[in-house]
């Protein structure tokens, strides 16, 4: 038996313009997927979660339907390892689903470490990266590698896709609050449709994506510098950027304003949009922010481990 766990993320800055290139920065948080792996002898994987269980033989571990990233990340796990074993995997997760907090992120990392921890075999956090990177674009279409690297890795992450990661040394601890919408968003479809407003508008579209990665880049220096007031200025702007692109919502916007109205520095969408989550930076304000968010809104701060094994 093994257990592992992963970290759920934010993204602070540069959600959708990375799906084109633009730089994103992203902070694994303390809330976790917890997975807990068993090595069984026939050839099946059993998958079970909060009440919820269904089995695949091995050779049918692709496509749609239930429990396609723990499904898809199995499969990636065993093409790698060049060798495949029945499984029993039980998923608790702290992150609520389709919300903009990386729960399909983290989920694909820990199967996978899992089952190379099942295997005795070594995976480095890039390669965990890198492979749930791929899960992801299976199940979903199209992804950057934002997510799986902040879930492997921990802490904050300039994810730069195609041209490496760098984690920073932040010049002061992040004091934030999340706030959830109750609404569950599609990443899949909030990314094809910005796809379809930049087709159809790329003259218009194109300079909002270089101006969200031109405040990426500030955002950037501000976090290195321990900024606050400067990060959450930048936040109001991303936000206004994001509900350029079509990611905001009533209760999005709803969100955003009650939270800059109890005292926080910034707050804007994060993740995908349409549903899901906020964020807003509270400095000194986490209750006042908190009590106005109301339900479903929690405090959270950066978790500088990423995938991690709990027990052996
Ligand atoms: C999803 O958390 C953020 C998006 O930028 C999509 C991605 O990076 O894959 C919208």
């Amino acid at each position: 038996m093994v257990l592992v766990s992963s970290p759920g993320k934010l993204i602070l800055f540069g959600e959708h313009a990375v799906v084109y290139g633009a730089p994103a920065l992203a902070g694994a948080i303390d809330r976790r997927v917890y997975i807990k792996a068993i090595r069984s002898e026939d050839e099946e994987v059993e998958i079970s979660s909060q009440g919820r269980r269904a089995s695949f033989p091995l050779e049918k571990l692709a496509g749609r339907g239930s429990f396609s990233y723990v499904r898809q990340a199995a499969r990636a796990a065993f093409g790698r390892l060049g060798e495949s074993f029945g499984l029993k995997l039980d998923v608790n997760s702290q992150l609520q689903n389709a919300s903009g907090l990386g729960s399909s992120a983290a989920v694909s990392v820990a199967t996978i470490k899992a089952i190379y921890e099942l295997a005795g075999r070594e995976v480095g956090r890039d390669e965990l990266a890198k492979l749930g990177h791929r899960v992801e674009t299976e199940v979903q279409g199209s992804a950057s590698p934002t997510d799986t690297a902040t879930s492997a890795e921990g802490g904050v992450l300039f994810v730069k896709p195609g041209k490496g990661i760098e984690k920073l040394e932040l010049g002061e601890d992040l004091a934030l609050v999340v706030g959830f919408t109750g609404l569950k968003s599609s990443t899949g479809a909030m990314v094809a449709m910005v796809g379809r407003l930049k087709e159809s508008y790329p003259e218009v579209v194109e300079p909002l994506i270089e101006s969200i990665e031109a405040l990426t880049y500030r955002a950037r220096d501000s976090l290195i510098r321990g900024d606050q007031r400067e990060l959450g200025r930048l936040m109001r702007v991303n936000h206004g950027l994001l509900e350029a692109l079509g990611g905001g919502s009533l209760e999005l916007a709803e969100k955003v304003h009650l939270a800059l109205r109890a005292g926080a520095l910034g707050a804007k969408i994060t993740g995908a949009g349409g549903g899901g989550c906020m964020l807003a930076l509270v400095a000194d304000r986490r209750e006042k922010v908190l009590r106005a968010l109301g339900r479903g809104a929690f405090s959270t701060r950066i978790s500088e481990e990423g995938v991690r094994v709990e027990e052996q």
